[in-house]
């Protein structure tokens, strides 16, 4: 196609809705070009599956809305009143008083004896926590749970609402925080950022709510347990108010999850063989993490260089998914499960013994690993040193 603005270049991969919007376009491909990559804008850096759609069966919808009330009296009571919420101002150095300056020299100060691997596993992390548009876009695909209207007074759209809300705080935190710091380059995270809105994330949850809790109580755990272990790292290296910030966020956490496995505890009640079979299914096709077409520009293969180090930090490790799927198992009583189908049963005992299993695939992987030769790979994230995996 020729362009209007002369410029040499090929819109035939450009897709719906960003064709009708073209100048953008170009500027943006231009800049794609500029990091020499041939990616198409917009689109995952990475196939995403066979996505399938609705798989609930409509008749289960009416499930969720004879538990409005169950929900009001279970779920909604978890959110913390904003007026008793922290902000992220209170662990800050507050702009509008007097000694703003001396205070942003202590927090230099307190960060410069922590090791920049520290630093890429807390950007990972915070990464992550910044792309809660797509996470909340996520819960808003599943069928008789989502905000119809942006502003529905179901509980199941207010509890979404205000989980975004509680939410956000993390992100803005961690990015205010270690925008202070100093230590990272702010704008190859920033990119990074905007990239993996761009990309969304692939859940495999399939609008289906029985699969989209399940996904949620996953990860609201596995997030609990990895700024829990970036709080104990902080305080390690000897930043207590980073330890308290990573702390603070890993509570929220916990009150997520609490939550969340409340939701399919009661589906565990309501339809045991439905919601077994789906805690297999989601198990089967493995919980992605949310972060997972994560780029930067630079590296293709930038979710699993940050990966390899929180694991060898001990931020979040194959283990740690064993223990949250045995934890998950535990809290639902799944093995106690009666009354099953032969699918059902089949369903149990497969989830049943999976932890160990993942268990022991990861002694071997990490036996193999350990006799492997150690690389390292340069973060963008922090001007391109080098980070042992
Ligand atoms: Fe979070
Ligand atoms: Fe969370």
């Amino acid at each position: 196609m020729t362009s209007s603005v002369g410029q040499d270049f090929d819109t035939s991969t450009l897709q719906f809705p960003f064709t009708i919007a073209l100048l953008p376009i170009v500027l943006i491909q231009n800049e794609c070009r500029e990091v020499g990559k041939a990616k198409k804008p917009f689109t995952p850096p990475k196939e995403v599956h066979v996505q399938v759609t609705h798989s609930m069966p409509p008749e289960k919808r009416e499930i969720f809305n004879s538990l409005n009330n169950w929900a009001e009296d279970n779920i909604l009571v978890l959110l913390k009143d904003v007026e008793k919420c922290w902000q992220p101002n209170d662990f800050l150095p507050d702009p509008a008083s007097e000694g703003f300056n001396e205070q942003i020299k202590e927090l230099r100060e307190r960060c410069k004896e922590i090791p920049d691997e520290y630093f890429v596993v807390l950007v990972g992390d915070m990464i992550t926590e910044e792309a809660l548009p797509t996470y909340q876009t996520m819960i808003n695909t599943l069928d008789g749970v989502r905000d119809e209207t942006g502003a529905s007074l179901t509980p199941w759209a207010i509890w979404t609402r205000a989980w975004t809300a509680e939410e956000n705080r993390h992100g803005d935190l961690l990015n205010k925080y270690l925008y202070l710091s100093g230590r990272v380059d702010m704008k190859q995270i920033e990119k990074t950022i905007q990239y993996l809105i761009g990309s969304g994330m692939d859940p495999r949850t399939e609008n289906n709510p029985y699969l989209g809790f399940i996904y949620t109580s996953f990860q609201e755990r596995a997030t609990f347990i990895s700024h829990g272990n970036t709080a104990r790292l902080a305080k390690e290296h000897g930043d207590l108010k980073l330890a308290q910030i990573c702390g603070i966020i890993a509570a929220d956490e916990k009150r997520h999850e609490t939550a969340y496995t409340k939701i399919v505890e009661k589906l565990f009640e309501i339809d045991p063989d439905g919601t077994v079979l789906s805690l297999a299914d989601m198990m089967r096709k493995k919980i992605s993490m949310p972060a997972h077409l994560m780029y930067d520009g630079r590296d293709d293969n930038l979710f699993e260089h940050f990966s390899s180090v929180a694991q060898r930090l001990g931020v979040y490790t194959a283990k740690d998914y064993a223990d949250i799927l045995e934890f998950l198992v535990a809290r639902w009583e799944v093995e106690k499960l009666t009354g099953l189908s032969g699918e059902g049963r089949k369903a149990q005992d497969y989830v049943c013994g999976l932890a160990p299993r993942i268990r022991r695939l990861e002694e071997r992987a990490q036996e193999k690993a350990k006799k492997g030769s150690v690389s390292t790979v340069p973060f963008s994230w922090i001007f391109g040193r080098e980070i042992k995996l």
